[in-house]
This record gives structure tokens, sequence and C-alpha cells, in this order.
């Protein structure tokens, strides 16, 4: 690991483990994949936050899982260089996703997180500080936020890159038809788009929907599995959870950006964003 990443993770357990018993972290890191998992269609009425136990599972395990698989993701995919000069995360959490694009850049973008729970924001907003990253959280629906992102004369061409990891598969299929709709007027006019889920075909049945329209924009879809060094405390967990042979394995889909072009055209991207 690298520095600002082992001073966080060692602040991460401190902060969430430290009040559980491992056998309560355990199991709540359980509960949570089983409400992802089996229980999915659940997921846009209620929370699966419910918990203090489930929250410190969400923010010491599964975002650890989420910045790395997002970090070995952007690296694989090159979506790191150019580095983005911003990234929006739609349905940020605690603002993995975004976390893991920054820290695969040689640069560091500002991120932009959007997310319906104020106790995320808030995580996001600790997380990145921890890690040496600056950006700024907003209380939002993120397919409203995506809506405003795409309109033509204002943030679209000033946002570089825009990730959703773990977030699409919450909405209903209203929403995410508008989602998918956003999201493609932003790339056509610039940004680079980036979309994580797992691997799990029953978990996201409008996947081949969706990575159709984006091959179709001149994206890219694919399944990874990364090999990497894991955080000693992430490993135990999952080990003893029983949660498989391969912990980083996604499916992404990846639209990359017009950085340059925008960049040659002189569009600034020093102006704030407006997300909700
Ligand atoms: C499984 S979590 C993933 C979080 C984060 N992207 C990550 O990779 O760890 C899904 C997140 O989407 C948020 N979310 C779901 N529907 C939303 C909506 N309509 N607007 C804003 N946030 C939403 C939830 O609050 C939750 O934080």
């Amino acid at each position: 690991m690298s520095e600002p990443l082992d001073a966080w993770l060692a602040a991460l357990d401190a902060r969430h483990r430290a009040g559980l018993a491992p056998r309560e972290f355990l199991k709540a890191a359980r509960a949570l994949s089983v409400r992802y998992v089996q229980r999915r269609a659940t997921l846009p009425r209620r929370s699966v936050l419910d918990s203090a136990g489930k929250r410190a599972a969400f923010a010491a395990f599964y975002a650890v899982q989420h910045v790395l698989t997002a970090r070995e993701a952007v690296r694989a995919l090159g979506a790191n260089a150019p580095a983005p000069s911003r990234i929006v995360d739609l349905g940020c959490g605690t603002g993995a996703c975004a976390a893991g694009w920054a820290l695969a850049c040689e640069t560091r973008p500002r991120l932009y997180g959007v997310d319906a729970s104020p106790w995320a924001l808030a995580e996001a907003q600790w997380n990145w500080s921890r890690l040496g990253l600056g950006g700024r959280v907003a209380r939002a629906d993120l397919v409203a936020a995506a809506e405003r992102l795409a309109r033509p004369s204002r943030n679209a061409a000033r946002t570089d890159g825009i990730v959703l990891g773990w977030s699409v598969n919450e909405l209903d299929a209203s929403a995410r038809d508008r989602l998918l709709a956003a999201l493609l007027r932003s790339a056509a006019s610039g940004a680079a788009l980036l979309l994580i889920e797992p691997i799990g075909r029953a978990a996201a049945p409008w996947w081949d929907d969706w990575a159709d329209a984006i091959a179709r924009a001149g994206g890219r879809a694919d399944r990874w599995t990364f090999d990497v060094r894991l955080p000693a405390a992430f490993d135990r967990t999952r080990r003893d959870a029983g949660f498989g042979r391969h912990p980083l394995t996604a499916r992404t889909l990846y639209v990359a950006g017009g950085q340059i072009a925008r960049r040659e055209r002189g569009v600034s991207g020093a102006a704030p964003l407006r997300l909700s």
C-alpha cells in the first residue's frame, strides 16, 4: 500500500472497527451482503444503513473494497491519463469510487460527491480529507444531479469525470432510464464516464441494455479480477466472512472523456459545479 492509503486504513479501522467486537463487525458485513444480493429488491424502499454495525461495515470494509477496485479499474482502463481535473461521484456513499479514481492519478482531481444519506456524505468528506483529496459533497438525488450536470450550457463541459459505483442498482427502472439518458448527454459533451457494478448478472438485469448504449456512445464494457495486495484487516474480514477467493472483481462500463479536446477549446475547470 502507499503511505496515504496506509494512514487512511489505520484511521478508518480506529474510527469504525474499534467500537465493535470482530464477531459483530463480521456479522454486519455479512448482513450488508445479504441486503445487497439476496434482498436487493428492498433497496429503493429501505436504507441498508439502519444499524451502527452495518454503517461500520459499509465504511470500513466495503469502502476499502470499492476504493481498491475503482483505483485498479481506472488504471486498467487508462482513465487516469490524462487525469481529470474534476470527478463527480453520483451515489458516492463514503466517497470510495471518486477516491479510487483520484488515487490512480498523478495529479489530484477535485472531487464532488452526491448522495441521499447525510451520514455517508460526512464519511466521504472525512475519507477524502484523510486521503489528502480535496472535495465537496451535496445531499441530493443522484438522477437529478446527473440531469443538472448534463445541461449543455452549464456543468457538462466543465466536468471531466463522472463515476457511479454500486449505486445504479439502487434505482428503480424509470429513474435508471432518466439517468442513462443524462449520462449519455454528459459523455457526448466530453465527460469521461465510469460505472462499476458487481459481476453477478442477476444483481443488475439492466446491465446488457446499458452496455449496448455505452457501446453506441463509443465506450466499452469489461469484467475484471484484480490481484493486488490487500490490507490485512480487510483481508481477514473477507476470509472469515467466506466472501470468495477473489475479493476485487467487478464489471465496468466506460466512455473515455474528451479532456484534451476540451482543454484545447480553453474550457476551464475552475468554476464550482452546481449539483443540488
Ligand atoms: C451501495 S452504495 C455505494 C456507495 C459508493 N458509490 C461506493 O462504491 O461505496 C449506494 C449509495 O447510493 C446512494 N443512493 C441510492 N439511491 C440514491 C439516489 N436516488 N440519490 C442519491 N443517492 C442514492 C445510497 O445512499 C448509497 O450511499
